[in-house]
Formats: C-alpha cells, structure tokens, sequence
C-alpha cells in the first residue's frame, strides 16, 4: 500500500472495511432541504449519508451511525399513510435530532400528539421567526443563553401538541410552544425550525453541537481522509482490471480521473473526445494538464469535424442535444475499443445524483431538456462502474481536487454543459460562429476575473444570437450578431437568480466585445432568474 500506514491503525482498518469511522445518518421524509443537513454535518466535519425512510432501518446496519437526524417533510403526520421512521432507530440507544416533521414524527411515534394547523385553528408559521430560549440545553452550548431571544426559520402548518414522556421544552415560539424539545436521558432532541437552512443564522453551529457534543462525534472527517480512503477502496475494486474514463473538460471527470490514477497508475487510461464545441483554450489546457504535468494515458480524440458535420442545419435544440450525446457515446466505444477494452468504466458521478429523493406526488417528472450524459454506457459496454466521488458534494469535489494539487484554475472553473457552445448557439451551429462566441465569452470571463467576480457567481458565459442587427462603428453602417451575456448565482443550478452587476461593468464588457470580436456589434444583458428561466439558452 502506497504512502499509507500498514500497521494497526485505525485509518487502515477503516481502509479495509472502506467504513467511515464516525458518520451520521439522515433519514429523508422528502424535505426539499435535506441534503443541506448533510452538508451542515459535513461542514462540522463528521461524514454524514442520507438515507430515504423506507430504507433507513438498513442505513443505519450498514452504516452503524453515531446519531441520527429525522428531516423535514412535505407530508402531515396526522394524515393515513404519512411515513414514520422505523422504530428500531428509536431504540437503538444512539442520539437522534428530529427536524420540523422530524421533531413531529418522533412526538407522535414516542407518544406525544401532532395536530394539523386547522385543527388548531392557528395556522403555522412559514418564514423568518424567533424563539425565546426557556431552558438550558446541550444544542445551545456556546450558543445561546436561558431568556435569549434568536431568529430561525420555520415552515410548518402542523405541530406538537403534546410532548412525548420524557421530553422537556428548552425553546418556545409564539406559532411553536415546543419550538425545542430535549430528553436528554435518551439524547433525543426536536426542533421545530430548521437549522439546515441560512435563514436559521446559528443552525450550522446547533447541528453541530448535535454531532460533537451529543453524538461524540471527534469532527475529524476531512479530505485527506477521503482521499486515502477511496484510494484503497479503488485498489481493492479494480485489482489488477483496467479502467476508462471519459475527460469531459469538467471539474468532476479531472477530479475522478486524478484520484483513480494514484490510485492505479497506468491501468487507467482516459478517453477525451474533443466535440471542437469547448471554450477558449480549454480543449489544449486538458491534454496539456493530464498528459504533461500529470502522465496519464490520454487519448485526445478530436472529433470537431464530425460534430460540426453533423450539427450543420440543425436548429432544434433537443435534435443537438440528442446528435451530440450520441456520437459522444459512438465515439467514446469506439475508442475504448481500440483501447483493447476495459473491465470497469470511471465516472464522476456526485452525491446529488445518486440520492434517491423521496417523491410524494409520484408520477414522472417532465423532460425539460435531455442532459447530456453517458448513463447508458455501461450496460451497452458490458463494463463495471468505479465512482469515487458518489459521496460528494460539488464543493467537497473542489476541495479534493485541491488536495490533489489540481490547479485552481480547473478545479475552481464554472460549470460547462456537455454538449458545449452548441446549445449556446441558438440556431445553426458553424465553425464561424462556434468562433465568434469562443472570443465573446473569453473577453467576457477575463473581464470577471480581472473584477474578482468569478468566484462569486455560479456560472457566467456568453451567447451567440441568431439575430442581426444594424449598428453604426466610424462612419460605417454595420449589419452583425447579437451577443447576450449570462450570469448567475446558484448553489446546485437547479434553481438560479441573475448576478447583479453594476452598470460600470456591463458597459466596459459590451464595449470590449463590440471592438474585438468581428460579427458582434450589439450586446445585451440575461435578466431571467431561473424559474422561469434555465440557466442555458437552450
Ligand atoms: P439548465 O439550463 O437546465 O442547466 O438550467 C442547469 C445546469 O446544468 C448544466 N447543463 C448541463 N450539464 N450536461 C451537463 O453536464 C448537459 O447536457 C447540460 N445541460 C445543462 C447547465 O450548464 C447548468 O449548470
């Protein structure tokens, strides 16, 4: 084992068994803010899953958890057929927070009363409250004092009514008399407010207080840690097999690659099949990095013809999407073909897309746009799946690939969709204009870090539209493309709002574009936050 230690160390037990030594689980009732529990957990530096309900009880054998937290939930605990956690958690002796629903499920199934907010005639309380704190309590060690008063947020039309045996009120709220409930004999503890969210401006620090100072959790989870975790797990996984791995360009695939390559040096090899459709450089900048600096086993695939051949006359932005995904997968097969075939498949698939979250309007969801993804790869290439960051958060990504020595510039970069400048495009795709926009967006993003922005915004990129219009430069009449300029903030891209910048800045961008980029003489500005907006034009 490379640069780990052998002996009788815990860390290298806990390699063997690929088992975090202290971890949480959090059981998803369907809240839409569960997984920022986990980050909360996370960020207190204890590794945490998140389990649905139905699935918890064997979670919680596998995981074997220092604590529990029950999330929140759209459903009522009064209503027939509302889930329940399973019983077995509450008597298995390990510590247990219970949030909004949480709190109420674990009143209800201790026995304790929850009754719906018509019923109580007092409707709930949704938004920005505050609570008195009655009593002291373990979740406000450092935190808060007997007769404080502090904001919260709280989204509840239910509530307690009556606790269960064994409970104390620490907290009250005018909408919530049990805003905080302890028995601290069984470490079980409810809140009726949620501090996952920002609104609740102590709830990181309550949560973990939760975790070090109830659950004895030491708060020793860290990225190094990860770091060789996984290595050994990989090495156990793959043996002495091959491995492929598509380079997208993004921070995710870099990041998996990075880490499989330690891990297995040159059993790994991977695959970048360059659409020609990739920013300013960005296409040099990945051979470059893997190759050079790195010494893995690249093959760099420039397929920009092909791409640009078949996207010639298609205007529909789900006929470029459906063209590029496909031949990316053609592609890519025909590679790892030539490749002589491999037995497992490297992805970077993060914790957000491996979370089965817990619906309760069943029915399928509606295609807004086909994402561009290799999901179908595996079963057609007969091949096994490595995922080293399954576990991770975006940013818990970042941070790895800083532990790697990934540089900033990579492992910081905006998110970039799969099918590229295409769906930037909107209209027909051509080399031209794949190169007008090249220039657009690289005048743009320069502008954002010479500001010091970049960081600041989720996602910023340019966009070439198929509408001309009529200008004046020097004496002359001009006749040329329209650039719009996007940019947004964001913690996950599934909902967005518009970076505000200040007028200063916008004019400075468009007057930069407008003199250096032939083709563009008019440039507007995205106002569209998302919804109802994507974030994507197309
Ligand atoms: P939308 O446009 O749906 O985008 O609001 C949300 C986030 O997803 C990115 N995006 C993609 N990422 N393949 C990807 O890997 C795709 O096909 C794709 N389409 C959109 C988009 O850039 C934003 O971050």
């Amino acid at each position: 084992m490379r640069g780990l230690d052998r002996g009788g160390h815990p860390l290298y037990r806990r390699l063997m068994t690929g088992q975090h030594h202290e971890s949480i689980l959090i059981v998803d009732f369907g809240s839409q803010v569960t997984q920022l529990i986990a980050r909360r957990v996370r960020e207190a530096g204890v590794y945490s899953e998140i389990a649905p309900f139905s699935q918890a009880e064997a979670a919680f054998e596998r995981m074997k958890p220092r604590g529990i937290i029950l999330s929140g939930s759209p459903a009522s605990v009064p209503d027939d057929g509302s889930p329940r956690a399973p019983q077995k958690l509450f008597d298995a002796g390990v510590p247990i927070l219970g949030i909004c629903y949480g709190q109420q499920v674990m009143s209800h199934q201790l026995g304790g009363e929850v009754r719906p907010g018509h019923e109580t005639g007092e409707g709930g309380e949704f938004g920005r409250a505050f609570l008195t704190v009655t009593e002291p309590c373990v979740l406000f060690d450092g935190l808060w004092d007997v007769g404080e008063r502090h904001q919260v947020w709280m989204s509840h039309g239910d509530k307690v009514t009556r606790f269960a045996p064994g409970f104390r009120i620490v907290a009250t709220s005018d909408g919530a008399p049990f805003a905080v409930i302890a028995d601290d004999e069984r470490r079980f503890y409810g809140t009726q407010f949620h501090p996952e969210v920002v609104h609740t401006p102590d709830g990181g620090k309550l949560i973990a207080n939760f975790v070090r100072h109830v659950c004895g959790c030491a708060g020793d989870w860290s990225m190094a840690e990860f770091r060789a975790t996984k290595i050994a797990e990989i090495r156990e996984q793959v043996g002495s097999g091959r491995v492929i791995c598509g380079l997208s360009g993004g921070v995710d695939s870099a990041v998996a690659a990075v880490l499989i390559h330690e891990a297995i040096g040159d059993q790994l090899t991977c695959v970048f099949v360059d659409h020609g459709l990739m920013r300013m450089n960005e296409a040099e900048q990945v051979v470059t990095l893997f190759r050079q600096h790195y010494g893995i086993n690249l093959v760099h695939v420039d397929a920009s013809e092909m791409f640009l051949g078949g996207l010639a006359g298609v205007t529909d932005p789900e006929a470029k999407r459906k063209f590029i995904g496909k031949a990316f997968i053609d592609l890519f097969e025909e590679e790892a073909r030539k490749v002589g075939g491999a037995d497992f498949l490297a992805q970077g698939t993060l914790y957000p897309d491996v979370i089965e979250s817990v619906s309760f309007t069943g029915g399928p969801s509606v295609t807004i746009k086909s994402h561009h993804n290799v999901g179908g790869l595996p079963e057609r290439m007969n091949m096994k799946l490595v995922e080293p960051l399954r576990e991770l958060f975006k940013d818990e990504v970042r941070a790895l690939g800083r532990e790697l020595g990934l540089p900033e510039i990579f492992v910081g970069r905006h998110p970039f969709p799969g099918p590229g400048l295409a769906i930037r495009i909107p209209g027909e795709v051509t080399q031209e204009r794949c190169d007008i926009l090249r220039k657009a967006d690289a005048v743009y993003l320069e502008e954002i870090r010479n500001a010091g922005l970049y960081d600041a915004i989720w996602q910023a990129f340019a966009v070439l539209l198929p509408v001309r219009t009529v200008g004046v430069m020097g004496d002359g009449r001009t006749y040329d493309s329209v650039c719009a300029l996007r940019a947004v903030t964001s913690t996950d891209g599934m909902t967005a709002d518009i970076y505000p910048f200040d007028a200063a800045f916008l004019s400075r961008v468009a007057t930069r574009i407008i003199n250096e980029v032939k083709g563009i003489n008019r440039v507007v500005y995205d106002y569209t936050s998302k919804p109802p907006g994507t974030i994507e034009w197309e």
